[in-house]
């Protein structure tokens, strides 16, 4: 955890829902007088569309002049639609990366940490995705034609033989001990500091059997240096199951990249939608937090839910270190979604983005005034 006085935060909405999201949660700066100062920047799909670059120059010197990022959406389109997008047919050789992607890339945000919690006061539950974020099925290694090095390999192989004349595609799946050491030793101290007593380490080392031990050896190796957390290997798929039906018994989860987008999504349904799901994209020095949910290209105008947002601007206060404002924040949603009267259309309700968001934020001004 950074302290920081006033945090300078570059507000980048994005595309779609992001830009509705970001729009309704904004008053709340003022309204708690929140320590913080903005700049709003352009990314996303517009950016890819006129610029043929989804993140500006301008916003990456935006980015590096501010401690952090609150970012809505973006949108990401296959290569085929990327390219029919573009205004200017001159940079059709330029290659479209999800601005994201580059985000999590380029600052090396290693740690995509998604909590999920009980909102409900029926359930129990309380657990954590954390997701590496640079590496893995995500790494760039990824060919429509299998390169000739690899076809040399993969044609000793009887299986294989029969198809190295077909159309072959593939995807490398690649971790370094850096990225595994990293990643699990920030998974276990989350856990002591955020009270979590178990660390499972998702993996699938009963198929990927030789891929799956340094992550393994790894992850043994940090466990027995936190002797107060209970430690496990789970197969990946197995979590998923458990997930739905026993969520309760899940502290941290920490996987590689592709297995913890998947895990991250089935615990926003666990959570009760997407709509509620936050996160945080941390690394040694930058660090942005967005709502799970994406773009929401098909939703209805002003429909989308603001909570997952404001969870989101809840995790970059107290990553901050101003714990007092995130639990005000928190809070005010989680009342409010109890309260059931004045929330969006994926908890059963009809208010809009910007009803269900002013309600939030009259409830957390009365948390603040409590506070005071
Ligand atoms: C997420 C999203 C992204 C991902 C996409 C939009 C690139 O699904 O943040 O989980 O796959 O990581
Ligand atoms: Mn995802």
């Amino acid at each position: 955890m950074l302290n920081h006085n006033t945090i300078k935060i570059a507000v980048l909405p994005g595309d779609g829902i992001g830009k509705e999201v970001i729009e309704a949660v904004l008053p709340i700066f003022s309204a708690l007088s929140l320590p913080i100062t903005y700049h709003i920047g352009d990314i996303g799909w517009d950016c890819w569309v006129n610029q043929a670059n989804p993140i500006p120059e301008e916003t990456w010197n935006l980015i590096n002049q501010s401690d952090t990022i609150l970012l809505g959406a973006t949108t990401s389109k296959p290569e085929r639609e990327a390219k029919a997008e573009l205004l200017d047919k001159s940079n059709l050789n330029v290659v479209y990366t999800s601005p994201i992607i580059q985000l999590r890339q380029k600052l090396d945000l290693f740690a995509n940490v998604r909590p999920c919690f009980a909102i409900n006061k029926q359930k129990q539950f309380n657990f954590c995705v954390i997701r590496e974020n640079t590496e893995g099925l995500y790494s760039g290694f990824d060919y429509d034609h299998l390169p000739d090095d690899f076809k040399k390999i993969v044609s000793e192989v009887p299986h294989w033989n029969d198809k190295i004349n077909e159309a072959l595609s593939c995807t490398l799946r690649i971790n370094s001990e850096t990225g595994m050491r990293r990643i699990i030793q920030f998974a276990f101290e989350y856990a002591l500091k955020n009270n979590h007593s178990r660390v499972s380490y998702a993996d699938k080392p009963n198929v990927l059997r030789k891929s799956s031990t340094l992550g393994r050896a790894i992850f043994e190796e940090i466990a027995a240096r936190f002797p107060q957390i209970q430690a496990d290997i789970l197969n990946v798929d197995a979590v998923g199951m458990h997930l739905v039906t026993k969520p309760e018994m899940f502290g941290v989860i920490v996987t590689e990249n592709m297995f913890g987008d998947i895990l991250s999504d089935v615990a926003a349904g666990v959570m009760g939608g997407l709509g509620l799901a936050p996160s945080a994209n941390i690394g040694l020095q930058k660090s942005y937090f967005e709502p799970v949910h994406g773009s929401g290209p098909k939703m209805k105008k002003n429909t989308a839910n603001p909570s997952a947002t404001f969870f989101s601007l809840s995790m970059l206060l107290s990553y901050f270190g101003h714990e007092k404002f995130a639990h005000i924040i928190k809070n005010a949603v989680i009342n409010i979604i109890r309260e059931n009267k004045t929330v969006t259309r994926d908890l059963g309700g009809n208010s809009s983005t910007y009803e269900m968001a002013l309600a939030i934020i009259e409830e957390a001004k009365k948390g603040a005034d409590k506070n005071a």
